[in-house]
């Protein structure tokens, strides 16, 4: 987080489950204030309660990132809260309906692009409207160890987090003078609903694991705790940088 600030500000897209929702109550145990974004009113506000209970000044924003005025509404209610925007986790994600590339579709490349492509694309830009006037800010974008490896019956998505990655460099590249700093976390397997979607099975949760040099299924916790090195004053000549956070898996 950012030095001149004592309690950073930080918003969270995709928060109310998996990674994002652990990221969300990482931040708040240690104090920041949070602004905790997702698509469900009933489950918003009962993360908001819980992020409050673990410390922190917190505030659940409704907002689909495929859509502009949800995204340029919820940075507007975060400054309005809160007066600033030091950290902004773009997590917000699907996993768009795995198979073979046979079986994909125009409609299921837009379903998985929307979120995962335009979603950060959109999310970053109005992120940056507000951190290029402060002159800082920490953006950390979740991208996948399939952001930067073939993912067989994953294509669609593994292509989505290929972009998330150019996008993640090119924008660090652009505003690394401006003293933001953009970076991304690739995990590997993470034990989520997504994860649980995505392999149907216990038996292909289990091959999966045989994938890394751990030989397991990681914790949400594991990518928070990433996270929250990357929007710490440790990471300050960090950008532009992209987080294997995966157990092994692309050592091999
Ligand atoms: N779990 C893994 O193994 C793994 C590995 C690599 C990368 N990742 C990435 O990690 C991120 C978090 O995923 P997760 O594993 O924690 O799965 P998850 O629990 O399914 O989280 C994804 C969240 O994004 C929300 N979301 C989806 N579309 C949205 C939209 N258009 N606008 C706003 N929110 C939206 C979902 O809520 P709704 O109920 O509204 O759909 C859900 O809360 C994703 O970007 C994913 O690609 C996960």
């Amino acid at each position: 987080m950012n030095s001149r600030v004592d309690i950073p500000v930080v918003l969270i897209t995709g928060a109310l489950t998996g990674i994002a929702r652990a990221t969300a109550l990482a931040f708040a145990r240690k104090g920041a204030k949070v602004v905790a974004s997702g698509r469900h009113e009933g489950a918003g506000s009962a993360l908001a309660t819980e992020l409050r209970t673990a410390g922190a000044e917190a505030e659940f924003v409704r907002a689909d990132v495929r859509l502009e005025e949800d995204v340029r509404a919820l940075v507007d209610a975060t400054v309005k809260r809160f007066g600033r925007l030091d950290v902004a986790v773009n997590a917000a994600g699907t996993e768009g309906k795995p198979g073979p590339a046979t079986e994909q579709t125009a409609e299921s490349y837009a379903a998985t692009f929307d979120t995962n492509v335009l979603g950060t694309i959109l999310s970053m830009k109005h992120e940056l409207r507000v951190m290029q006037a402060q002159g800082s800010g920490s953006i950390i974008n979740i991208s996948s160890t399939f952001g930067h490896e073939g993912g067989a019956g994953a294509s669609i998505y593994a292509a989505s987090k290929h972009a998330v990655e150019g996008l993640t460099k090119s924008v660090a590249l652009e505003f690394g003078a401006s003293g933001i700093r953009v970076n991304a976390v690739a995990p590997g397997p993470i034990q989520t609903p997504m994860l649980d979607r995505f392999t149907g099975s216990e038996d292909v949760k289990a091959y999966l694991a045989t994938l890394n040099a751990q030989k397991r299924i990681g914790q949400p916790d594991e990518i928070a705790r990433a996270v929250l090195y990357l929007a710490s004053d440790d990471a300050s000549f960090v950008t532009g940088h992209i987080l294997n956070v995966d157990g092994g898996k692309s050592a091999s």
